[in-house]
Formats: C-alpha cells, structure tokens, sequence
C-alpha cells in the first residue's frame, strides 16, 4: 500500500504502540482487500462494547491499547451490556456491572465519547454526503450509507478502533464509487406504513437479497415517502436479514444511481408472509421492549402520549441513547411514562444485555428484535406496531 509519511511514522511506532497497532492491523485489511492506499475519516462507531462479547481477553486488549492510544476523529459507541447508570433497576449482576464499567473507563480513556448508541446520527455523530467513515454496527452502517450516503464499510469492533485511533481506513469496498451500484430493482406494490411495517419490508428484501449473492445492492423503488424511524427501522432489518450494508431507495438515498433492468416486486402478500414469520403462535408476552435501533425522541414522545395516566401490566424496556434519555427527562415525557411503570433502558439493548431465561414472550416493533429476541434470548415474538406494544403493555 501506498502510505502517507505521517502513516508510515504510526506504522514505524513514532506516534505511540496504540497507533502502531492500528496501523498494522489497517495495512494487513488494506492488503487483503487489494487497497491501494488509506483514505481520511471523520468518524468512528465501534461496537464490542458489552462485557458479556469481549469478556477478560477483549477486556485487555482494550487496556493496553488504552495506554497510549487516543483517537483522532469523533467517536462513539455501540450499546454496552446494561444501562450504566440505572442498571441495579434492571436487575443486572453487580460482578457484570463491575466488569462493563472497566471496559467504558478503557474507551474513554482514549478519548472517545461513551454514548453508547446504535443510533450515533440521532445524537451528535452524523456524517454527511460522501463522507468517508469508519462503523461497525450493521443498521447504522446501513443507515449511513443508503440514507445519508456516507461512505463505509461493514467495520468489526477492532477495525473500527485502529481507524478512530489513526483517523484512516483502507480504501476498498464501499469507499469505492464502483462499488456502490445497484444490481436489481426492488419494486414495493404496497403501501408500507410504520416502524413495524418497514421491519418487514426489510426482512422481505433481505431474505430475497440473502437468496440471491449475486443482488449485493438493490434499488428501491415504490416508497414515496419514510420517516427518520421507518428508515432506521428498515436498515436494521434488511442488514439483519439480507446482511445488506447499502441499498438505493429512489427519493430518498441522496446518491445517483444507474437503475438495474432485473426488476422484482414486493406484493401486499408478501409483507403478509413476513408478518407471519415474525409472529409466533400463542405468545404468552411477559416483556415488551421498544427502541431497537434506539429509540428516537419522536417515539418516546409517541410513547408518552399513549402511556400517559395508564399503568403496564409487564415489564416494558425503553432502549435509548442517553442523550435522547436526557432530552425525555427536560421536556417531561420521562415522567409521564417512569409513572406508567416502564424502565428506560439507556446505553444497553435487549440483545448486548444479559437477559436471557428471564422472559418468555416478547412484544416489539422491531423485526431486527424478533430475530435477536428469538435466536439468542429464546424468547417468542409478537412483532406489532408501536401502538399495539403499548397496548399489550397495559393490557390485564
Ligand atoms: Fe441497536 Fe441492539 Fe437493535 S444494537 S439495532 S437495539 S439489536
């Protein structure tokens, strides 16, 4: 690879071990996926936050890279494994606690900014149009490059580090204009309407993307319009079912695109099927969790709304940034759903947190949640709109 001299001196250790770590671990990517040199970044989301992913052997890698290493862009995290603040509440293992509490105090240490969100664009860590970044975190990988139409690849939590703690990436994949065209027209028939319905569109368009390799990038046709939460939405979805980290969605992914003839279309049957699939027969629901990709400002007002003066019946998990957390509690909402009896669950999500064998049935709106909830938590699902959530929530 083609290195800079400022790349060169972090290869050759002039700039600290941390660095000179990062470096070889981007040179060895770069040359694996044939980079001819590094590109500059400006922004980082690592994920392997949670305890319960890195234990003690991820634990120490952190720390010696912690000695020295800082970061050079603006850099945010994934969800750890509990709230760290409220996560007596949530009933999480004061051993774990300690343990995850470790491994934030070795992130910070290197400069970065302990959000701890899936969601980095709704809080302060929003890249713009054409943009080179550097993120690991499947639905905001997809998020970044087919809404905002950044540029980065699918990051794991160690390449994502090396790049925040040297501010590049090697140039490939979808840093790459030749890499970003569609191969197939994915035309949706139907109207598709709300945080729920656009999780199943992207589990339709995944699955179909999954079945054929050869269809890596779609465009999207038929979607007039989607909100910030259908979209955040649907990006998880089709990354968790159809591992797609860029999608064209014509009127809404800012980047041009040549449209690909091949053309399948999304019937009104076929999201009918997915909805099938995401809901498992005779769920006894125990636990109802919202906020997956975290929990925009706008659902919790929502939430609010619908909660306010009731009371739930289950145990119901708000997943949020903290910041949006913080946002809540100014402006009031927190109060009126805390009184309602739901826990908000800030820097954590119901897939990183260690809550499996404690519930039975889960009721959400995220289709990226039925597929963790089940395959990893053992829990059936109830995949519902908001709305409906709250519903079950507060029902006797
Ligand atoms: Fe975010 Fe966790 Fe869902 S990381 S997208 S809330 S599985």
């Amino acid at each position: 690879m083609d290195l800079t001299p400022l790349e060169q001196e972090m290869l050759n250790g002039k700039h600290g071990r941390a660095a000179q770590k990062s470096m070889e671990i981007l040179v060895t990517l770069g040359e694996i996926y044939d980079a001819s040199r590094m590109v500059p970044i400006t922004s980082a989301q690592i994920a392997g936050v949670s305890y319960a992913n890195l234990a003690e052997p991820g634990l120490e890698w952190l720390a010696e890279m912690a000695k020295d290493g800082r970061v050079r862009v603006l850099t945010t995290l994934n969800p750890a494994g509990m709230d760290l603040e409220n996560w007596k509440a949530l009933g999480i293992d004061p051993e774990f606690a300690k343990n995850q509490q470790r491994v934030i105090a070795a992130f910070a240490r290197m400069g970065i900014i302990t959000s701890c969100t899936c969601t980095p664009y709704l809080v302060g860590n929003l890249p713009h149009y054409g943009e080179h970044i550097a993120w690991a975190e499947s639905s905001a990988i997809c998020f970044a490059n087919s809404v905002i139409g950044a540029r980065t690849n699918r990051e794991g939590g160690p390449s994502a580090l090396a790049a925040a703690l040297t501010g590049r990436t090697p140039e490939y994949g979808f840093h790459l204009d030749k890499n970003r065209q569609p191969q197939v027209t994915i035309d949706v028939t139907t109207p598709v309407q709300g945080t729920h319905q656009f999780g199943a569109l992207g589990k339709v368009i995944g699955d179909r993307l999954q079945a054929n390799p050869e269809w890596p990038i779609p465009y999207i046709t038929g979607i007039p319009q989607a909100t910030t939460d259908e979209l955040k939405s649907f990006c998880a979805s089709i990354a968790t079912y159809g591992g797609t980290a860029l999608f064209h969605m014509a009127g809404i992914t800012p980047e041009k695109a040549v449209v690909p003839k091949k053309t399948v279309t999304v019937a009104s049957a076929d999201l009918a099927k997915a909805e099938k699939d995401l809901n498992d027969e005779q769920v006894s629901v125990d636990f109802v969790s919202i906020g997956c990709p975290h929990a925009s400002i706008g659902e919790i007002r929502r939430i609010a709304e619908l909660v306010k003066g009731k009371h739930v019946t289950k145990e119901v998990w708000i997943t949020t940034a903290r910041p949006t957390k913080q946002m809540a509690d100014q402006v009031g909402y927190t109060a009126v759903i805390e009184a309602a009896g739901i826990k908000f669950a800030c820097d954590t999500c119901c897939v990183v947190a260690p809550i499996k064998g404690r519930f039975k049935g889960l009721a959400t709106d995220s289709a990226k949640g039925c597929y963790y909830g089940r395959g990893r938590n053992q829990f059936k699902t109830k995949h519902c709109s908001l709305e409906e959530c709250i519903q079950e929530a507060v029902a006797k």
